[in-house]
Formats: C-alpha cells, structure tokens, sequence
C-alpha cells in the first residue's frame, strides 16, 4: 500500500487503492447496508494503518453521516489524509438551488460538508452527478473560487459525460483556471461502459480516473449463487439484483483465473482494474476489516498476460460505430500501416478491444 501515483496531471500523490465510505452510517439512500460508527472505526483505522491515503465520501452518502463519521476519525490523521467529497445531490427536496450544481448550491454544500468533516479544507473536491443544466464554466470558475478560497486544494468530477470532462478541462487550461484532476467513474469487469471514451479522454487530458465499485459491489466475490434471473447470498446486493447471463460468465470466468493464480475473486478483480489504462486509484468498499484487508492485498501480485487475455475476452464491451471503427484493420483504409506512423506517443495505451 505504500505505492503512490500521481493524481492526473498534478502535484498530488494518491494510493492506488482508496477507501470507499458510502456504507458508514446508517440513514439516507444507503441506510439498508450501512455500518454503525463502531463498526466503520475499524475499517478506517485499517486502511490508515496499511497506509492508504485516499478517502472517498460524499454529502449524499448516509445523509451526511459518513461526512460526519469520518469527521470523528480524522484528527491525529487528518493532514496526511487526501480528503474527497462531492456534492450535487439535493439536501433540501422544497428548495430548487438546495441541489445541483450550480455555484450557490456548491459553495453551499463544501461549507455544510468541512462543518461535518470538522476540517477547514478538503483535499479533492468533485461534482458528483451531471445535473445536465449547470454550464460548464460556472462550475470551474466556482471551482478555481473554492481553490483560490482555501476551502479546496484540488478539482474534480464524477459521474459525467466524456464531452463535459474534456470540456471543463479545456476551459480550465484556455483560461488558467483550476484543472480537473480526475474523473470518478463506475469501471469494473462487469461495467466497462466506460472505455469507449474516458480513458482515451482522460490520457490526452491529463486526467487520472478514479473507479468505483470496482467489484460489482460484491458480485465479483464470488459469494453470490444464480435465483432466477437475480441472486441469492449474503451481501447487500442479496435479492435485490438483476444479473444477466453475460455477467455470469464473467463471473464463473472470474472464478476459474483466480483458482489458476490462487488468489481470491475480489483481489483479482481490483487488479485488473487498478492495471488498466488512465487509472489512478480504485476506490475499494468494505463491510468488515477481514473484507478490507481481502482487497488491500489486490496489487502484491501482476495477473499473467494469458490469464488477464481471458478476463478481458470475457467481459469485452460490444460497441457498435464510431467506436468498432478506431481499430488497426479500420484505419488501415486512412494511413498504410507500411508507412510506419501507427505507432501512438509513449505513454498511449489503446482501448483493449483495439486488439483486432
Ligand atoms: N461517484 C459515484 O457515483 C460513486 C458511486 C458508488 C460508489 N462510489 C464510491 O466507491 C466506493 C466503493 O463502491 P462500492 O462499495 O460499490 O464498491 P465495491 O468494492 O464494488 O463493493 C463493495 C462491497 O462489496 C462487498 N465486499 C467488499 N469486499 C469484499 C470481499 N473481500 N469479500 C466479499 N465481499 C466484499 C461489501 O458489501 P457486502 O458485505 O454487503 O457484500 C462491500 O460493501 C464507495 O464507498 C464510494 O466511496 C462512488
């Protein structure tokens, strides 16, 4: 744990994995699997002591409680912590500017969330959700306002489209605003929606993704059995989730190369994603400190070129055009490969599915 990158194109050192806290507590929206402040203590103390520095929370999460949760841990820890919060989500459904992402409710929201947090600065800072009104340059310009404020050191995004990323980031850049260091975003081997544009984007723009349930939320565990067209098991996803055939076969695929590399579906999860391209940290959640400790052992192994090919065979995305048009065999019509210009800069990594 003691392996730190460099959050996108900045100044910032992250822990590969990051501490997710959208269970500690026990109101709001995640109230059915939420843990007691006696019960997150551990799993915070645990991954401080492993050495991670990167914690995730959020207003929305718990209805605030994690936010204030995590504010009764952190002194003693609080300065080496990288702190990240967001905000979009409404806090007062009978006041239209209690929500969203404009710059009355932003600065609103990080002022209510260094009051739970019990600090006077947040480290990252990121949009939760595209609230699909608020222009871009409001929210960097109240961005760069919160940096230049003292209340935030860095900026980023979550839950947004590619266009908007590059967006704010261009903007940012043309007017020497605060940049975007990352965008958040679901990636895992049952979602990888996301490679059609972000770690393409987020290269070029010096972005580094951070990836969230990075495990299904415990589907990729193992510890789940098909019941009908859903689930059974232990677990918070127990009853109540739909899983489609495809997701299985990547799970039973999942099974069979964590048996081949002795190592348990979850650590083998977290790492492919850790390793894949543009990503800076996945977040990781945990229920217990023996489930944490499960996933923090994710990067002491590397998963064999052949074992990590059937992984990627197995939950590759079916993308239709443009996207099954930026392959080798396509831009062999615009360039000849014969002219020796296919080759990208260094540090480029294409998309997987780019392999034929
Ligand atoms: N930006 C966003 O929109 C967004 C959205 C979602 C999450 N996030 C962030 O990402 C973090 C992680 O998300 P997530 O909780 O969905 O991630 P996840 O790592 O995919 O799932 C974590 C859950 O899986 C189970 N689990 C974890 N490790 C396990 C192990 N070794 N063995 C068996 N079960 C295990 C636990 O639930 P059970 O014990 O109940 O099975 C745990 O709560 C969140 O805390 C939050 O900070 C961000």
């Amino acid at each position: 744990m003691n392996d730190y990158y460099l959050l996108g194109r900045s100044g910032l050192r992250v822990s590969r994995l990051a501490l997710g806290t959208m269970n500690f507590g026990t109101g709001g929206f995640h109230a059915a699997y939420g843990k007691t402040a006696a019960e997150a203590e551990p799993i915070f103390r645990r991954y401080v002591e492993a050495g991670g520095n990167l914690v995730d929370t959020a207003d929305f999460y718990t209805a605030g409680e994690s936010e204030s949760i995590l504010g009764k841990l952190l002194p003693g820890v609080r300065d080496r912590l990288v702190l990240t919060s967001k905000f979009t989500n409404t806090v007062d459904p009978t006041d239209p500017n209690a929500g969203g992402n404009g710059r009355k409710h932003m600065i609103r929201a990080v002022e209510a969330s260094l009051r739970r947090l019990g600090t006077d600065y947040l480290d990252l800072y990121l949009l939760h959700t595209w609230d699909r009104i608020t222009p871009v340059e409001e929210v960097v310009r109240t961005f760069d306002d919160l940096v230049r404020a003292g209340k935030i050191r860095y900026a980023g995004l979550s839950d947004v489209p590619a266009w908007y990323a590059a967006r704010a980031q261009t903007f940012a850049e043309a007017h020497a605003l605060t940049p975007m260091v990352t965008v958040q975003l679901p990636y895992s081997l049952v979602a990888r929606d996301i490679e059609a544009e972000f770690p393409a984007m987020a290269t070029t723009l010096g972005l580094g993704l951070t990836a969230w349930s990075p495990i299904g939320g415990g589907l990729l565990t193992g510890k789940y059995q098909r019941s009908g067209a859903g689930l059974s098991g232990e677990g918070r996803l127990g009853g109540q989730r739909a899983v489609s055939e495809r997701e299985w076969r990547i799970v039973e695929e999942l099974s069979k190369v964590s048996a081949e590399l002795g190592r348990s579906m979850a650590e083998v999860a977290v790492n492919w994603v850790a390793t894949q391209p543009a990503v800076g940290s996945v977040i990781v959640g945990a229920s217990s400190v023996a489930q944490l400790d499960g996933n923090l052992s994710a990067l002491t192994f590397s998963i064999p070129a052949s074992l990590r090919a059937r992984l990627d065979a197995v939950s590759a995305p079916v993308l239709g055009p443009p996207y099954s048009m930026f392959t080798p065999s396509y831009q062999s019509w615009i360039v000849s490969p014969g002219l020796g210009i296919g080759d990208k800069p260094a540090g480029y990594q294409p998309p997987v599915w780019n392999a034929a």
